[in-house]
């Protein structure tokens, strides 16, 4: 008999060591004379000095590609510096990337950049697609990422698989900087077929920012998201949590979503909660021009719920008089608005649905909203990091 509870033990604390999240953050993170201090076992180092090891990368790629596709998660930390690359992770095993900061719990002090500069723009190849541009991608196949044209964009083989489903990543910022100014798609960030969470990030862009594609869950908690036209933009799931969306402009609107067959069955949409949308700086003159959205297509669905907006912004409007894409499943959405820009009473008059509580309710909580891949059922968040 004794032998019994601790292999039952055994077993039961089997999963959770697997998890591998189980680590002090914030020492890991902290700069030490040695820089793994707090880190998990095998935690891979990338450094843009030449230091050398088994487990020192000189890009962030290069790390990620050395991990074994397996289900063994995998820490990689990041020390401070600009990294010029575009990052693509298809691994699923999961991956958390640290950058190295004094400031662990901030998203305004990150001593870590990876910067890329590219954008679909002046291009005539018409097989070329917002996907190449992106700086960060979390998709299991190129396919999988590709954000298409059409109604319902591009159609991604059945069967193709999900990719890594517990990807996290602290206290990094994710730049396009094609141009400083809207011209043109370039994302910070492209997530499809996956589940990745950030935290205390920076996404900086014009145009298209972060893309939450196909059957994409992401969760985003205090971070910086800056855009000036559609830089909130997809077909999947993204929640935004205690977060600032900075505008650098206006055009198109903050939000274009789109709803296809392969969302339809979950509660698609883009969520931004608790949160602040205010201009980038105070030279700006764009007060009351920032639309909240516009449908990308008629099944557009977002929600900003008890967000304070400063005076930059107006309230959702078509995508085009000639295209108007609203319909009965148009659902361009608040809840709680706040601030000297938030009017919902005028917005209410166009195209803007002011939600009550009872209509807001089914979209109160991160397990309301992400559901299993392909299904309704509600999905399971161990993937987000309710630590922070
Ligand atoms: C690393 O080595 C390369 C090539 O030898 C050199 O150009 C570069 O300056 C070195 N970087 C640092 C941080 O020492
Ligand atoms: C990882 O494994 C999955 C499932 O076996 C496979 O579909 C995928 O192509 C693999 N990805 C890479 C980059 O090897
Ligand atoms: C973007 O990258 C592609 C290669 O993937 C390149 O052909 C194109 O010129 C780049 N575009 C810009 C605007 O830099
Ligand atoms: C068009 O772009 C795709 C994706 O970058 C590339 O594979 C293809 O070779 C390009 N075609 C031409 C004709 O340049
Ligand atoms: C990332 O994926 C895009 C799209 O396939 C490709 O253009 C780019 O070269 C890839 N970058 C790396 C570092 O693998
Ligand atoms: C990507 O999708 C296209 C169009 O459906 C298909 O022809 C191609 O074979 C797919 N590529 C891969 C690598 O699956
Ligand atoms: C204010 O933000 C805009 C948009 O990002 C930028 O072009 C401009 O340089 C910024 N001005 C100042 C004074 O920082
Ligand atoms: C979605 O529609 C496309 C094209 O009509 C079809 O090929 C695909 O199987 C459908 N996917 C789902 C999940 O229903
Ligand atoms: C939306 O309108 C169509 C007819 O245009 C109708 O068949 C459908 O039941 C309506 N759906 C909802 C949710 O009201
Ligand atoms: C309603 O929309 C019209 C045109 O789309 C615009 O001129 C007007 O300012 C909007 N009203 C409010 C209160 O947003
Ligand atoms: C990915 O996220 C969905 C939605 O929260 C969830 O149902 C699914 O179980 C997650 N995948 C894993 C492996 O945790």
């Amino acid at each position: 008999m004794p032998k019994f509870p601790i292999l039952l033990a055994l077993l039961l604390a089997l999963p959770i060591a697997t998890l591998g999240h189980s680590y002090n953050r914030v020492r890991c993170q902290s700069p030490t004379l040695d820089p793994l201090e707090g880190c998990p076992p095998g935690t891979l180092v990338v450094s843009q000095s030449n230091a050398t090891g088994k487990n020192v990368f000189s890009s962030i790629q290069a790390a990620v590609a050395s991990i074994a596709n397996l289900t063994t998660p995998a820490t990689i930390l990041v020390l401070p510096g600009i990294y010029t690359e575009q990052v693509n992770v298809t691994r699923r095993a999961p991956i958390t990337l640290l950058g190295q900061t004094l400031s662990p719990q901030s998203s305004c002090r990150n001593l870590v950049k990876v910067y890329w500069n590219n954008a679909t723009a002046g291009i005539t190849n018409s097989t070329f697609d917002n996907a190449y541009t992106s700086v960060l991608t979390v998709a299991p196949t190129l396919n999988a990422s590709l954000t298409g044209k059409g109604p319902t964009g591009f159609a991604v083989p059945d069967g193709t698989p999900m990719g890594n489903e517990d990807f996290r990543a602290y206290n990094i910022d994710f730049e396009n900087f094609y141009r400083p100014f809207t011209a043109g798609p370039s994302l910070a960030l492209s997530v499809s077929y996956a589940n990745a969470s950030f935290y205390h990030c920076g996404f900086y862009s014009y145009q298209d920012t972060v893309y939450i594609g196909k059957i994409g869950n992401t969760y985003i908690y205090d971070s910086i998201i800056a855009g000036q036209t559609d830089f909130l933009y997809g077909f999947g799931t993204l929640w935004i949590q205690s977060s600032l969306l900075s505008l650098r402009g206006c055009g198109g609107g903050i939000t274009a979503w789109k709803g296809t067959n392969t969302t339809f069955t979950n509660m698609y949409g883009v969520y931004i909660v608790d949160s602040e949308v205010r201009k980038a700086n105070a030279t700006l003159d764009i007060k009351g021009k920032c639309p909240l959205g516009r449908p990308w297509n008629a099944q557009h669905k977002s929600i900003f719920a008890n967000t304070f907006f400063d005076d930059t912004v107006s309230g959702y409007i078509k995508w085009q008089d000639s295209d108007p894409r609203i319909n009965n499943l148009t659902f361009m959405a608040v809840y709680g608005s706040y601030g000297p820009g938030a009017d919902e009473a005028a917005w209410a008059q166009n195209v803007t649905k002011v939600l009550t509580e009872k209509e807001y309710a089914p979209y109160k909580s991160v397990d309301r909203v992400f559901k299993f891949p392909f299904s309704n059922k509600a999905g399971n968040t161990r993937w987000i990091d309710w630590s922070e």
